[in-house]
């Protein structure tokens, strides 16, 4: 969780200090008043990325060479320092004064979670976006994964260097052993990731939608096969495409939703509502991983939904007992709880009230 915040020539806020509640904070201003833009800097603070996938010189306010964030975690003075710097010669992170551990320092010292417009994705688009939601829930409940699916990438970027130079069937042949191996190991730390989950996807899936949600691993093979097995057979397909087409870079997290498939559940509310019982599930499993709470960013919750869905999702959230940052046009708009803290945004402008 996030006490202090500093944002210097972030989008479109010049500067700005300030202090949140450990509870729940509500940000509230007008259309492209910038609330989202400091969810984003909160975000890219835990994240050294953009959760709107824009590039640094979008981030960087127009006119300014380079933005700075900071932030002091922690309620009781033992908490991290967090800085980042970005400008064109690139990223700088510190985490308490050092630069050693990149940006997985930041995620560790700054552990957060984002429902934003666009959640549904999660739910309707690729399954990259659900692989990239297990591998953060395995990253906190698994203290190899972030390991192992490091050593995996680069297992992965051999192999398929291999297929893209023309290499003999020996020489890719003998990256395989040590490609099954890491996948393995990824695909037992992701399926024990999800059992441990399960529980609690279940759980808010109910209580946001009202029925029994299914969650089933896929691990990006045929699954009658052994991953050896199905790269033999694949070795003229990889060739063709000169990349590895099966392995656990290719799984996937199946919904389903009173037994369909969740993708094409036809309301986008729906959808929202899906996505964000995912969200508020890993948020949980994380939290009792890592025995504190979590800082949920919710922007713009009331987008796509009705007003019951809306009161089931912060129900839902004030459950949770996380950090919240989130943001509405109205300052009532969210019967934000009492004791809650609130800025007003107004062209960049954040004012505390
Ligand atoms: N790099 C930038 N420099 C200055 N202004 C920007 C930059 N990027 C976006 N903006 C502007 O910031 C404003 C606020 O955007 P946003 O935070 O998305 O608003 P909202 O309050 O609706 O969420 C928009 O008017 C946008 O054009
Ligand atoms: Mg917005």
């Amino acid at each position: 969780m996030i006490r202090r915040f500093k944002v210097n020539d972030f989008r479109c806020i010049e500067s700005a200090e300030l202090s949140f509640s450990p509870e729940f904070n509500l940000v509230y201003g007008s259309n492209a008043s910038g609330k989202t833009s400091l969810l984003e800097a909160l975000a890219y603070l835990g994240r050294g990325k953009s959760f709107r996938g824009a590039s640094t010189h979008n981030l960087i306010r127009h006119g300014a060479g380079e933005f700075v964030l900071f932030g002091e975690t922690g309620t009781d003075g033992t908490g991290r320092r967090l800085g980042v710097r970005n400008s064109r010669e690139g990223l700088e992170v510190r985490v308490d004064g050092s630069s050693e551990g990149g940006v997985a320092a930041l995620a560790d010292a700054l552990p957060l979670q984002v429902i934003d417009p666009e959640v549904h994705n999660l739910v309707a688009g690729g399954p990259e976006l659900r692989r990239r939601f297990l591998d953060w829930v395995a990253f906190h409940v698994e203290h190899e994964h972030l390991h192992t699916w490091r050593r995996f990438r680069r297992a992965l970027k051999q192999r398929n260097a291999a297929l893209k130079g023309g290499s003999g069937d020996a020489a890719i042949r003998s990256w395989n052993a040590e490609f099954v191996e890491l996948s393995t190991l990824l695909d037992a730390s992701r399926r024990r990731s999800l059992e441990v989950a399960t529980e609690s996807l279940m759980g808010f899936g109910f209580g946001l939608l009202g029925t029994e949600l299914g969650f089933e691993y896929h691990q990006g093979w045929n699954r009658d096969k052994s991953l050896e097995q199905a790269l033999e057979e694949g070795l003229a397909r990889d060739r063709q495409h000169g990349s590895t087409q099966h392995g656990p870079h290719r799984g996937d997290l199946k919904v389903t939703y009173d037994e369909r498939q969740a993708r094409k559940l036809v309301s986008r509310g729906q959808q929202k509502l899906l996505a964000s019982a995912m969200i508020l599930a890993a948020t949980d499993t994380a939290q009792t991983a890592l025995e504190g709470p979590l800082l949920l960013l919710l922007d713009d919750p009331a987008a796509e939904l009705d007003g019951d869905s809306l009161g089931r999702l912060m129900d839902a959230v004030a459950g949770l007992g996380c950090q919240v940052v989130a943001t509405s046009l109205e300052k009532g708009a969210l019967d934000a709880p009492a004791g809650a803290a609130m800025f007003h945004v107004e062209h960049g402008v954040l004012t505390a009230v």
